[in-house]
């Protein structure tokens, strides 16, 4: 793979374990299950294919709509990995972010997110941005009250503003599970951002799977509006 072409920030909108466990028989808490194992899977595939940024979308600021026990298994789901996989990030030399809304979050969940992202600050691998009660709106209302505080607002100050301006901006959207749509995913980041969809549920998603996505990104030309 020419490494000069690898993406160098990858989204993922990590979409369809809900189904997955439907055509087993199984509740849907279990196909989040398997959606966690998959994103580990993902994020080793991520690192070995050399791409800096990977941004996860874990929790809609729409998803708190689902039902109360679905909703707080995922919550508990997140919370308890970050518990217990410092482990895996060190191995593998991952930095943890967040982005999303910190107010609608409750606070054990941010604790462990605080806590992850301080202890894995230091690593140089790849750096795994994990979106949280994520809104790609809410993001952008956000940034731009920070920025108009400041002065007149730009694109330049909007996007410093942005839960993580250090980002590049997003080069490869990926979406799983048969669904055709952005969902409120990193708007503003997106622009022009090449988009790829799988018909895979996310629990089936393995490390060819990336690497077929990213092969796919390098046959495209992008132009950027000019010819
Ligand atoms: C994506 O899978 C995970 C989250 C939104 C947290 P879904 O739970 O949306 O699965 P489907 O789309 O219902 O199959
Ligand atoms: C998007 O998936 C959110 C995440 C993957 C976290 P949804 O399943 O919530 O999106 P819609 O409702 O099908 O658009
Ligand atoms: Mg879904």
């Amino acid at each position: 793979m020419a490494p000069d072409l690898v993406p160098a920030h990858v989204g993922i909108i990590m979409d369809g374990n809900g189904r997955w466990a439907r055509e087993r028989n199984l509740p849907r808490t279990h196909g989040h299950g398997e959606g966690l194992k998959a994103a580990k899977r993902i994020v080793r595939a991520a690192s070995d294919l050399g791409i800096r940024c990977l941004s996860l979308y874990a929790f809609s600021t729409e998803n708190w709509k689902r039902a109360t026990d679905e909703v707080s298994y995922l919550m508990d789901l997140i919370k308890t990995h970050l518990k217990q996989e410092f482990r895996f990030y060190r191995e593998n030399g991952v930095r943890v972010v967040h982005s999303g809304n910190r107010s609608g979050l409750p606070a054990d969940i941010l604790a462990e997110i605080d806590e992850t992202a301080r202890e894995t600050a230091g690593f140089t691998g790849l750096t795994v941005n994990l979106l949280v009660n994520y809104g790609g709106r809410d993001e952008i209302i956000r940034a731009a009250n920070k920025a108009s505080e400041t002065g007149a607002l730009t694109e330049k100050s909007l996007s410093a503003a942005l839960d993580n301006p250090e980002f590049p901006e997003l080069d490869l959207l990926i979406r799983t599970g048969r669904e055709y749509r952005i969902s409120n995913f990193l708007l503003w980041q997106s622009a022009y951002a090449e988009l790829w969809f799988s018909d895979k549920y996310w629990p089936d998603w393995e490390a060819s799977d990336l690497a077929e996505a990213v092969a796919g990104y390098q046959k495209r030309n992008r132009r950027f509006g000019s010819v």
